[in-house]
């Protein structure tokens, strides 16, 4: 393995759109040697687009065999080393309570919950070996909540919290600093899909009106910034306190406040 450099190395997973891609050019622009994974690979190239020799675009599915350990060992073979690990990639989907299916509980837990944990493992182990590291896994309000028609991804959240705090234990006399962060409701592609099928499945037609609810809800009265959020994301990976591991940061402008 290489020196360990001073030029120090990030991966975000999901990074082909959304809050990941917002992520991986914050990190970009502040010199960070940025690796992005994703299974849509015209998504990360865009996210990488003038930037692509700093950075490392890894296609595939991290759901596969494997697919975790090899992705952060493709990381240490171009780089060395791995100083920040943000597991950002997710999927969700809606349907009522009494109509689950194993296909939506599968796929949800498949990337959400199995490729979160062994990735924050592999991961874990060469920041172990390098003597320091820092993770941050992203969950949501959900995961905290009662919702019939989105229990797989609730759940799913819910054992992301599970890991985080079982991963900071396990990492932190090591140095590496493990924390988690809740975003808001923000107008990504999987926040829309979500709020389209919850409308269908409420019998809602007048699909603003019902958009406009559930923003009202929040008590600032606004939805989150894509990139108020991913900013905070990268002080996490980057720059919060030492002190601070097994946190579940609030960026819901109050939604998720019990
Ligand atoms: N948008 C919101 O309002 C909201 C709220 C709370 C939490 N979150 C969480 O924030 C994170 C980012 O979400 P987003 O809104 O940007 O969603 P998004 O759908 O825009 O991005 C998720 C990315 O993950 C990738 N992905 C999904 N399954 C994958 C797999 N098996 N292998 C590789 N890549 C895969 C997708 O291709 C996509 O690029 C997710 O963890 C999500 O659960 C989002």
């Amino acid at each position: 393995m290489a020196e360990h450099s001073d030029k120090q190395t990030a991966l975000v997973t999901g990074a082909a759109g959304g809050m990941g891609r917002e992520i991986a050019r914050i990190l970009i622009a502040r010199g960070i040697r940025t690796a992005v994974a994703d299974v849509d690979g015209n998504g990360l190239a865009e996210t990488v687009q003038g930037h692509e020799t700093e950075t490392l675009v890894l296609v595939g599915d991290l759901t596969g065999e494997n697919a975790p350990e090899n992705t952060i060992q493709a990381v240490i073979s171009e780089w060395g080393q791995l100083d920040a690990l943000i597991n950002n990639a997710g999927y969700a989907i809606v349907e009522p309570f009494l109509e689950m299916t194993r296909t939506a509980w599968q796929r949800t837990l498949g990337i959400n919950v199995v490729a979160l944990a062994l990735l924050t493992s592999a991961g874990g182990r060469v920041m172990k070996a390098a003597g320091g590291g820092r993770i941050v896994n992203i969950t949501s309000p959900a995961s905290r909540m009662a919702l019939p028609d989105y229990a797989a991804y609730s759940a799913s959240k819910a054992a992301v919290d599970s890991i985080t705090r079982a991963a900071a234990v396990s990492l932190a006399p090591f140095g590496v600093l493990v924390n988690s962060l809740a975003p808001g409701m923000m107008d990504t592609e999987m926040q829309s899909s979500t709020e389209e099928a919850m409308a269908r499945i409420g019998q809602r037609s007048d699909i603003e009106a019902f958009l406009a609810e559930r923003t009202a809800r929040i008590p600032l009265g606004r939805r989150a910034g894509i990139s108020e959020v991913a900013r905070t994301v990268v002080w996490l990976a980057l720059d919060s306190p030492d002190y601070m591991i097994a946190e579940r940061l609030n960026m819901s402008g109050g939604l998720d406040r019990d």
